[in-house]
């Protein structure tokens, strides 16, 4: 019997690793191998090569990155070690084992000035170091492999790790009363979702290298995504709008990082799924 396509999953404890773990025990006809950070830290580079010659995996999908948008302001080596040359070192080792590459980057690459949503060859203009390093993790996937598959996706959430979502539920039960920013516009995304599509474009066979956007549909800022939070779990805490002067943070965000999903939808025939219904879901599976 013919040995089944490996499938490769590194940062797997991570919200969208752990999500793609929850949806592959359903997906008989692939192996799946999920390393965290400890088993594979992306930057051994040895380790890397050691891994993919242990395993021959016709797939990566790499969910591992450096997260701490605002630590990062602070460790700029640290952040572009991890995603920027360690991903090239994972797209470059694919190329060599013609191994497919699936990478995600972040809507962090564009500077949220646009009035309209941005199209994968808009113009980007990282503002933070987080943002940047993960635009050069996006130059080096290219670079040294031009079959990758780079997915942008914006304001994740899961029921794993740290995540808004999960933020907001913890104050909400501590606190009378928050205050949220009413003035960064963008579109959730539910790992979940995400998790689903990236394994849908695998199963597709229909490899089509680029540059791809994914969120969940409809625009909303962190405010109206803390006002559904409060009325889907039917928490007494008052939410206040405020705007973001009045919470500073060291790296600074796109006040409006809408993206353009037509591409995806159209190459991969996906479906989007509504935020808010996305949430529920999310919300359910927390309980
Ligand atoms: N979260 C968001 O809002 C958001 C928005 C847009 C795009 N993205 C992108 O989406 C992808 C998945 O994000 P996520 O939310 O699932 O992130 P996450 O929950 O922070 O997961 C990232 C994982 O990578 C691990 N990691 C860190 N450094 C590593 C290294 N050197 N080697 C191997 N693993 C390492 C982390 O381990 P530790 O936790 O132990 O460090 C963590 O388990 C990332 O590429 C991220 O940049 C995320």
């Amino acid at each position: 019997m013919a040995s089944k396509p490996v499938i490769l999953v590194t940062g797997s404890n991570g919200q969208l690793g752990k999500e793609l773990k929850k949806i592959a025990s359903s997906l008989l006809q692939f192996e799946f191998i999920f390393l965290s950070k400890e088993d594979l830290p992306i930057h051994h580079f040895e380790m890397v090569r050691h891994y993919f010659t242990t395993y021959k995996p016709q797939y990566l999908i790499n969910c591992a990155a450096y997260t701490a948008v605002d630590r990062a302001e602070q460790e700029k080596d640290r952040a572009f070690q991890i995603n920027g040359e360690a991903v090239g070192v994972l797209a470059a080792v694919c190329n060599e084992q013609q191994c497919k590459f699936i990478h995600i980057s972040t809507d962090y690459v564009f500077d949220g000035t646009a009035t309209v949503p941005y199209k994968e060859d808009s113009l980007t203009n990282p503002q933070s170091v987080y943002g940047a390093s993960k635009l050069e993790g996006e130059k080096q996937a290219m670079q040294f492999n031009a079959e990758t598959i780079i997915i942008r996706t914006s304001w994740v959430y899961s029921e794993f790790g740290k995540n808004f979502v999960k933020t907001m539920q913890r104050l909400m039960s501590e606190k009378e009363e928050i205050n949220v920013v009413n003035d960064q516009f963008g579109s959730p995304t539910y790992a979940a979702d995400l998790a689903e599509i990236i394994l849908q474009i695998i199963s597709s066979q229909k490899w089509k290298p680029g540059i791809y956007h994914f969120c969940n549909e409809g625009i909303i800022t962190w405010y109206e995504f803390a006002l559904a939070i409060k009325e889907l779990t039917g928490s007494n805490c008052k939410v206040n709008p405020i705007p973001t002067s009045q919470y500073p943070a060291p790296a600074k965000r796109p006040s409006r990082s809408v993206l353009d999903t037509a591409k995806i939808q159209n190459v991969f025939a996906i479906e989007m799924k509504d935020w808010k219904e996305s949430l529920k879901v999310c919300l359910s599976a927390i309980k």
